[in-house]
């Protein structure tokens, strides 16, 4: 359909089809896979590929998950914990300028659908992609059941129509991708006229740290970039921004060469017409949709009081380091009273919840995180 030039059939066909039922060639693989990943204890143990996929996918999210060997545990809290990382607080803070007439919003290389879940959340039809069909499974059936997943792989150029999507965004995805203008030029295809796009926590070459993949210097996404007018800004910069109410503003944007010594970038830009500023949020972007805990904290023992004491403890010192800023300015303990508990069990929002919201101790949580997601303990 794509080589006959039918994107929107493609499109649908992509997004209509069940990604609960993988063909038998694609269980056979996949089982094959996780086998390797597997002891040979638990490879005995392994159910047939469909209830594993369902299962392993609530159990990603759950708090048994299993120990070590069945995913690595990195990447586990890299998904699960999500909503409490800065590059996802920056992406928020980026994406508050898009708007319901900009759907549908594409978000390319989205892992396990949590800027899906966000959009959904403040009723923008989104389309999610990614080349990681398990990834995208666990997307449909835990994080953003509403939106739509297509799985392809950028690299191959984007199977839509064109000038289909009203908004981009792209969170710590780019530099994956080897084929970097291919990807660009499809994009100013499948964009509308003026459509804003986001490339976030975007790792440049001259950060020493690991996962630099096929990173370019600041300089190179400027040239890369140029036809989008970018502005480039600093994680921390957006996170700041963020925790004060707003979405970046102009005067915010640095010269790309600032940046040599960040981990990550940010780049906004857009497809022909012009930058749209950030302004204050209306609401908090990390508070729509359903609130739960931030998976950050976590529960410690609160002698005689009746609520829950709650610590700053990241599951990972990866995970803090990236999020260090962040976190820094995160209340490093908070208690949650026995009401506000009651509250939030009943999916309630009072006054008393405003000061835990803003201080980020009260996230949008996904609609199918069970409860207080636990980590293994301190890395
Ligand atoms: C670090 S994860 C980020 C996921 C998500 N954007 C987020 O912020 O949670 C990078 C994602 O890029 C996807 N990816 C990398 N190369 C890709 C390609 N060539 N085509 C499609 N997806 C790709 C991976 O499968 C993975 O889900």
């Amino acid at each position: 359909m794509i080589r006959a030039g039918e994107y929107d059939r493609a499109l649908q066909t992509a997004a209509e089809s069940s990604l609960t039922r993988p063909t038998r060639a694609f269980r056979r693989s996949l089982r094959d896979r996780i086998k390797g990943a597997l002891s040979p204890g638990s490879r005995k143990r392994l159910p047939p590929i469909d209830r594993w996929v369902e299962q392993s996918a609530v159990t990603l999210l759950e708090r048994r998950f299993p120990g070590p060997g069945a995913l690595n545990r990195e990447i586990r809290d890299y998904f699960v914990f999500r909503p409490g990382h800065a590059e996802h607080v920056a992406a928020m803070g980026l994406a508050s300028v898009i708007r319901a007439d900009d759907a549908p919003v594409l978000d390319l290389g989205a892992g396990a659908g949590h800027m899906a879940a966000h959009f959904c959340a403040a009723g923008i039809p989104v389309t999610a992609i990614d080349q990681d069909f398990f990834l995208l499974l666990i997307g449909r059936l835990i994080v953003a059941p509403e939106a739509r997943f297509v799985c392809c792989d950028l690299e191959e150029g984007l199977p839509f129509a064109d000038q289909f999507f009203g908004a981009t965004i792209c969170v710590n995805t780019f530099h994956f991708v080897r084929n970097k203008a291919h990807l660009l030029g499809s994009l100013g295809r499948v964009l509308r006229q003026g459509s804003p796009l986001f490339f976030c926590a975007l790792r440049q070459s001259h950060n020493p740290g690991a996962f630099r993949n096929f990173a370019l210097p600041p300089s190179g996404y400027a040239r890369l970039f140029e036809e989008f007018e970018p502005r480039f800004f600093s994680t921390d910069d957006v996170v700041d921004r963020y925790l004060d109410g707003d979405g970046p503003r102009p005067g915010d944007a640095r010269v790309p060469d600032d940046l040599l010594r960040a981990t990550f970038v940010e780049i906004a830009g857009h497809n022909g017409g012009h930058h749209r500023a950030g302004r204050s949020f209306d609401q908090w972007p990390h508070a729509l949709g359903t609130l739960g805990v931030n998976p950050v904290y976590q529960p410690v023992p609160s002698g005689d009081q009746p609520g829950i004491q709650l610590r700053l403890s990241p599951p990972s010192e990866l995970f803090a380091a990236d999020s260090r800023h962040l976190l820094e300015r995160l209340p490093a303990e908070t208690y949650l009273a026995p009401e506000i508990l009651e509250d939030l069990e009943a999916g309630r929002r009072s006054d008393a919840m405003q000061d835990l919201i803003r201080s980020m101790v009260l996230v949008q949580l996904p609609p199918g995180y069970s409860g207080q997601v636990e980590h293994n303990g301190p890395a």
